[in-house]
């Protein structure tokens, strides 16, 4: 296998043993950004080492904060504005937090991605930051906010999305009175799980989170490993004759484990074991993912659509329109990339069906998209012979150590 702008992956042998997947991505975000505004030295371990993650780290540095290994320091006395434009690389997330982290402050702010961030829609959470007295200019990156005097809002979440959840929480840490946010469907809860961990004016009352004015503790952090990426492996042992394989530690809190939810219900051999997911090799049968369950799972919809191609039967996803705004126009890539390597797949208006029965080797393309890249990986991986994923590079945003752990497993 080689690893520079492709991978080429030798299908058709089993994964066996135990991977140990990088730390979370969105807890290791939130995780920087906390440690940057607590008054104090935290100390975080394990944080994923993907790009998007340096990228916040680069920000909250900029700004202030120091990050000696494990210690990150931070408060209110250390940070200040920027000097220059803030980039966040590839990294939707880091910029929708970060619009969030800086709106309290009296600065202005310049975020700015790559061509894929420039074309993600930022309104969502502009519109909330708006409402609490910030000036977010622009619709799509780059933005610019001028922050500060900003008070509390009721909101209502108009899109499930823990990035705009954890946003407004982080701008009502520095808003006079009360900031009120509601979801109507669950997302990842890692905001508010760990504001409650340092010590944040913060309650949690089902899908309604409160936040009043708060100063924060610093805190020690181990953080567990990243089930998105978690969920490569595991739908690889599923598909991948003779396969039995161990993954995790990982973190399988609200809203991030449904995709075993989804394997459970295709026929899939997995098993949680405290925090390591056992997977082995079966049979799957097609299924219907839709519903509130879509966003606690929508980004492992790439290799589950694989899983879908390796199954028997058909299936349908539906509810997932958000696709189409991630680090490409997932609902396009999926089904041309599976197309590509044999499968038949076809993009509906909010989402994909996929008729199992079979993909083969071949060359399928990243489209700048780890996730995509490391799908495709994973289809290769089940059927045998030599497929090359070109553009491999995207997979350092958040899995740099991908090659090496399909070393370690693969026999
Ligand atoms: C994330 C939330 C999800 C997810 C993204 C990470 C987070 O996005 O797709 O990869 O860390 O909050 P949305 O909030 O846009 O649904």
């Amino acid at each position: 296998m080689t690893m520079s702008r492709e991978l080429v992956v030798e299908g058709g042998r089993s994964l066996r043993g135990h991977v140990r997947v990088p730390g979370d991505k969105s807890i290791s975000h939130r995780a920087l950004l906390l440690a940057a505004r607590a008054e104090g030295t935290s100390t975080v371990r394990g944080l994923s080492d993907g790009a998007d993650v340096v990228a916040t780290a680069a920000a909250v540095t900029a700004m202030g904060a120091s990050i000696d290994g494990e210690r990150v320091t931070g408060g209110a006395g250390r940070l200040h504005a920027a000097p220059g434009t803030v980039h966040v690389g590839n990294s939707g997330t880091a910029m929708r937090l970060l619009a969030g982290f800086v709106a309290p402050f009296p600065w202005r702010t310049t975020l700015r991605g790559d061509a894929s961030v420039d074309g993600r829609p930022m309104d969502r959470v502009a519109e909330p930051l708006r409402l609490m007295g910030a000036t977010v200019d622009a619709a799509y990156p780059p933005l610019v906010i001028d922050g500060g005097g900003l008070h509390g809002i009721d909101y209502t979440l108009p899109v499930p999305s823990a990035q705009v959840k954890g946003a407004v929480l982080l701008a009502g840490l520095g808003a006079t009175g009360e900031t009120v946010v509601r979801e109507t469907v669950p997302t990842r809860a890692h905001t508010e799980e760990m504001l409650v961990a340092c010590g944040a004016d913060v309650e949690v009352d089902g899908l309604v989170v409160r936040v009043r004015p708060s100063k924060l503790e610093p805190f020690t952090l181990d953080v567990l490993g990243d089930p998105s990426q978690a969920a490569f492996w595991v739908v690889a042992a599923c598909i991948t004759p003779g396969s039995d394989l161990r993954v995790g530690p990982v973190y399988l809190g609200r809203a991030r484990a449904g995709f075993l939810d989804v394997l459970r219900r295709m026929g899939a051999d997995v098993d949680v074991e405290g925090d390591v997911i056992r997977a082995r090799y079966g049979h799957l049968v097609g299924t219907e993912v839709g519903g509130e369950e879509v966003p606690g799972l929508i980004d492992e919809i790439p290799v589950l659509a694989v899983a879908a191609a390796a199954a028997e039967g058909t299936t349908v996803f539906r509810d997932a329109g958000e696709l189409r705004v991630k680090e490409s126009d997932r609902i396009a890539t999926i089904v041309g990339e599976l197309t590509t390597l044999g499968g038949r797949a076809q993009a509906t208006a909010d989402g994909l069906i996929v008729v199992g029965g079979g993909i083969r080797a071949g060359i399928a393309r990243s489209h700048g998209d780890h996730r995509i890249a490391m799908a495709m990986a994973v289809a290769g991986l089940a059927v045998p012979g030599p497929t090359r994923i070109e553009g491999w590079d995207a997979v350092a945003t958040s899995y740099p150590s991908f090659e090496e752990d399909l070393r370690a497993c693969v026999s």
